[in-house]
């Protein structure tokens, strides 16, 4: 018998080789030129990114969390400004937010989704409210015409946290083309991953536009004159050559991560351990999980595949005996961490989030994964629970 599959949560290397010749050409220009801060490089993938988010201008800069820092700078966000979204998210969006002084306010997800819950938000909204900062969680994105409607009314900024989702569309639209600005990663896992860090900002306004140019380059605006406080959030030429040459290959990918979503479902169905998530309530999954789903309107580019059990522990433990990549995004909600307790929130007020942080489990999705794979870890599931 042939020894059993190991299936990696993430493995880059066939990406990486089957697009070699393009890659290191991309490189070796940039190497060749010796411009490597800024400059016709950057410029150029700044241009395919606006054009592919259908934002009027995409700013390059340092990372996913810079992005939303400076965005957040560049709208004047600050001492005295709350800030909404949702405590199960990567830390640095609500990192970004207190790093600025403001204050971020907390809703809830919806369980389906792991977005925020937009029919809690109405409720506290406040008047030191200033923005709405949505985060499109692991590659689906949050209910953006319910988000501009409740801003629209309360005269508040939207920021897209799109590090998760570009390309990730809603009924029709892509992430970064409803808020007032999006932002974006391209750490290595992301769908668009770079060979290092970096990130995008995407929005129509061309004054913002202007501002986050000067903000990512120490507020500089002529070369040594500065009218504002800015920082080095600026994306280099070699990490902007490599996702140039990436971004012509996205849509295939999000297409190749959606074919294997539905090969887990299609699998867990005929297993028998696909179960609904109306179900989480009762906390007995009967033996089964619960696979994300799309929902209406929606096109989920699953940069991660995320499900319930209610032996979530054991078994992770049983896909690592295994040899089947998994991790948990993320185990513990961030109205919990020791370095919000200033927020004053406590263990039970966001439910779906803490179920979330004890339930879920992220699979392998990514593009290059063989039908074979798929099959091992569903194999590996079933087997755990018979
Ligand atoms: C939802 C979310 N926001 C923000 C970030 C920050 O991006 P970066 O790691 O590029 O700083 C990430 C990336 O991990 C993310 O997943």
């Amino acid at each position: 018998m042939s020894d059993p599959i190991a299936v990696p949560l993430l493995d880059l290397k066939p990406q990486y080789l089957a697009l070699k010749p393009e890659l290191d050409a991309a490189v070796a220009d940039v190497i060749a030129s010796q411009y490597f801060i800024l400059g016709p490089t950057v410029e150029k993938f700044e241009t395919a990114c606006a054009e592919y988010c259908n934002t009027a201008h995409a700013i390059g800069v340092s990372s996913g969390t810079d992005a939303l820092i400076v965005a957040m700078m560049a709208m004047g966000i600050g001492e005295g400004d709350e800030v909404i979204t949702s405590p199960y998210t990567f830390f640095g969006t609500v990192g970004s937010i207190v790093r600025l002084g403001a204050t971020p306010v907390f809703v809830d997800i919806e369980p389906g989704t792991f977005n925020i819950d937009v029919a809690k938000i109405a409720a506290v909204i406040t008047n030191k409210t200033r923005a709405i900062a949505p985060v499109h969680l692991f590659g689906q994105m949050a209910d953006m015409r319910a988000i501009n409607r409740l801003a629209r009314e309360h005269d508040l900024l939207v920021i897209e946290d799109a590090a998760q989702a570009i390309g990730a569309k809603q009924h029709g639209h892509p992430a970064c083309s409803f808020g007032h600005m999006g932002c974006l990663s391209f750490f290595p896992t992301k769908n668009l991953g770079g060979f290092g860090d970096g990130g995008m900002v995407a929005c129509d306004d061309a004054e913002y536009a202007d501002i986050i140019r000067q903000l990512r380059n120490h507020g500089m605006e002529p070369k040594y004159f500065h009218s504002r406080i800015g920082g080095n959030f600026r994306l280099d030429a070699l990490q902007a050559a490599v996702l140039d040459v990436k971004l012509k290959h996205l849509n295939s990918w999000h297409e190749q991560r959606r074919e294997n979503a539905a090969l887990y479902h299609q699998l867990s169905e005929k297993a028998g351990i696909s179960r609904n998530v109306d179900l989480l309530d009762s906390g007995d999954l009967q033996n089964g999980i619960i696979l994300p789903t799309e929902k209406d309107g929606n096109y989920h580019i699953y940069n991660q595949f995320v499900i319930y059990s209610d032996q979530r522990d054991a078994l992770i433990d049983h896909l690592r005996a295994n040899n089947v990549g998994c991790e948990i995004y993320y185990p513990l909600a961030l109205h919990e961490q020791e370095c919000f307790r200033l927020l004053g929130y406590k263990q039970g007020d966001f439910p779906n989030s803490e179920r979330a942080a004890a339930m879920s489990l992220a699979l392998p999705i990514f593009p290059d994964l063989a039908p074979e794979q798929i099959a091992r870890v569903v194999e590996v599931i079933t087997d755990f629970f018979a």
